[in-house]
């Protein structure tokens, strides 16, 4: 990507409307290899290549926080061979961006049941974790092994433990307790959620964060999803009325 078409572009967006937080179903790298006829494989190696370009896009266009759903709780009942190379590609995306991040002010953060993820898998995690805590332009944070139910469902124990022990009255139960006692705690709720791929469903994402979400379903397949169509859906976000049940003026 050069910057000379950067320095185009960009002018397009009004920065003082931009989302805080982008959340991303990145759906179709199965399709995009079945279409040339290639192993879904190889549909998940050229999507990383997405994921890179699109975190780098986000850091310059300026959005603090980028959540990308890069592996469901339903996910693990997918065939082991294709588990087993989305965890390779994982190690090997964390490896290599690891430079960038700590050039570019990127947090790594992650959201999900990390700890059913291989050891090798978690242990790169945290060191990339673990170099990056402090930088604070954005927050990169990966859904690993998430689903939005049982987040719900952790939170909620969580709260009935504190309850039970008489620490917490359940008057003081509120919807702010309850988004204190989830993965995202520390962040806003996405302004913007985009699925690539044209399904028009939530597949267990985020749940209870996407209430007043703006909604953004384009058919191209995640491989080929660009930093232009980024920008145009951006564009188009800006054009939104958010009411949150309000009137219009
Ligand atoms: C998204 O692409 C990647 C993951 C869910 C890990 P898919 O693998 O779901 O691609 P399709 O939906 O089969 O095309
Ligand atoms: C959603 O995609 C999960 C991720 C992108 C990680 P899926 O391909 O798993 O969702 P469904 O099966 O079409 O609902
Ligand atoms: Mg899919």
């Amino acid at each position: 990507m050069n910057s000379d078409s950067t320095a185009r572009e960009t002018p397009k967006l009004d920065a003082s409307r931009l989302p805080r937080h982008v959340a991303i179903i990145m759906d179709g790298n199965g399709r995009w290899a079945r279409k040339r006829m290639l192993n879904r494989i190889r549909g998940h190696e050229k999507g990383a290549d997405t994921v890179r370009a699109v975190v780098r896009a986000t850091r310059e266009f300026g959005i603090p926080y980028l959540t990308l759903y890069a592996f469901s709780t339903e996910n693990w009942q997918r065939p082991d061979t294709e588990i087993a190379a989305l965890m390779t590609l994982l190690k090997r995306f964390l490896k290599s961006e690891q430079p960038e991040m700590l050039e570019n002010g990127i947090r790594l953060n992650t959201i999900g049941q990390v700890e059913r993820l291989p050891a090798d898998v978690r242990e790169t995690l945290e060191a990339v974790k673990a170099a990056t805590a402090h930088q604070t332009e954005m927050v990169l944070n990966l859904a690993l092994s998430y689903g939005g139910r049982a987040e719900i469902l952790w939170a909620v124990r969580g709260i009935a433990e504190k309850v039970k022990s008489g620490a917490l009255d359940p008057d003081a139960v509120t919807e702010d307790l309850l988004a204190q006692h989830l993965y995202t705690r520390e962040m806003p709720d996405p302004d913007l959620l985009i699925r690539t791929s044209g399904e028009m469903r939530i597949s267990n994402f985020l749940l209870w964060q996407i209430a007043y979400t703006e909604l953004f379903v384009t058919p191209t397949l995640w491989p080929d999803f660009s930093k232009a169509e980024y920008m145009a859906i951006l564009e188009d976000f800006q054009k939104r009325e958010r009411r949150f049940g309000k009137t219009g003026s």
